[in-house]
């Protein structure tokens, strides 16, 4: 069973009106894109950056009137990269919809990114807190220079885990420990927490993603809500696949998968039944969970509580869920 996380009564009450913000904000301007933007949003998805910044800002003062607008905006920041991820790597399905380019077309997509990325630093700037509007910049370019990098090297198998640990931590890593990092700083955190909060959400990040290249394989579509096999099918070399691709007897026959940039569903299925037929699985459902370990090294001189307690449950869901 997959495990559930623990979310404090206060995040799950709170969580209700970063909800109502989201559907707020994005319809605020009567603008024909508020359509597909609610459409991805209202489809739910885990929310857990903007959970993260509820949790971390809890570490001293919890002060509702500044995480509400960050826990919005990291949200808005988060769907507007999925919308454009799912352009970039062509996928059909998100949070269980047709994704927009699919409902609409590649275009709409990226303007209706575009739009979510407008109004998430809108809502950010109200703060009036440079420092936290230039985390979340950080994250963004991160994230884009993440994206572009997997986009220039799919089909390649001319790279090493490092250049996989790399993208992984620009794309994804550093958007989770932005999420701490602001929610931290704006509870009044010392500098010492809101530097380990942001390590923290850092190695939770790494684990998220290095888990998801995991379902990608293993999942189960209808659950997750998403295609499975994309990985494969856009050529990217994840860590699952580095690994069977040093295991098997039958290599030859995923590289030529990962090289070719016209896959069928046979050769895909064909090249999920290799991986699956190797430990790759399970040696890398091992690295997400170091991944885990050092996350929860790094919130050590947390004090225990509350929000000790909520980012120990998360690390646990975070390798062991099925969406
Ligand atoms: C998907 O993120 C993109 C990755 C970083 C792997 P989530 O799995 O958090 O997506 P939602 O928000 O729950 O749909
Ligand atoms: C994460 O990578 C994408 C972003 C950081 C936007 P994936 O491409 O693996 O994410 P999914 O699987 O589509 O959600
Ligand atoms: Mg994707
Ligand atoms: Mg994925």
């Amino acid at each position: 069973m997959s495990k559930d996380y623990l979310l404090l009564p206060q995040v799950k009450k709170d969580l209700k009106i970063v909800e109502e913000e989201l559907a707020k904000v994005v319809a605020a301007d009567g603008v024909k894109l508020a359509e597909s933007s609610l459409t991805t949003l209202r489809a739910g998805g885990k929310r857990l950056r903007p959970i993260l910044v509820l949790l971390t800002g809890m570490t001293n003062n919890y002060d509702l009137s500044c995480l509400i607008p960050a826990a919005t905006a990291i949200e808005l920041v988060h769907t507007a990269s999925l919308i454009h991820d799912d352009v970039l790597d062509e996928a059909d399905t998100r949070r269980g919809f047709p994704t927009v380019n699919a409902a609409w077309d590649a275009e709409t997509a990226i303007s209706t990114g575009d739009y979510l990325f407008g109004i998430a630093f809108e809502v950010l700037s109200k703060l009036g807190n440079s420092d936290i509007v230039k985390v979340m910049a950080d994250a963004v370019l991160a994230l884009s220079v993440g994206e572009l990098h997997q986009m220039r090297t799919c089909h390649s198998l001319n790279q090493t885990i490092d250049d996989y640990l790399t993208k992984i931590k620009n794309k994804t890593a550093l958007l989770f420990s932005a999420a701490c990092l602001v929610g931290a700083t704006l509870s009044g955190a010392s500098e010492i927490e809101v530097e380990a909060l942001g390590k923290y959400g850092e190695n939770l990040g790494m684990a998220f993603q290095i888990y998801d290249d995991v379902l990608d394989i293993s999942g189960d579509e209808e659950i997750l809500g998403k295609p499975i096999g994309i990985d494969l099918k856009d050529g990217m070399v994840t860590m699952p696949i580095f690994f069977a691709l040093e295991e098997t007897p039958q290599s030859k026959y995923l590289q030529k998968v990962v090289e070719n940039v016209n896959s069928t569903e046979e050769d895909i299925k064909k090249a999920i039944n290799i991986i699956e037929s190797t430990s790759a699985i399970e040696r890398t459902k091992n690295e997400a969970k170091r991944f885990i370990e050092s996350a929860l090294e790094t919130i050590d001189l947390i004090a225990e509580g509350e929000v000790k307690k909520g980012l120990r449950s998360i690390g646990e869901f975070v390798v062991d869920r099925y969406h």
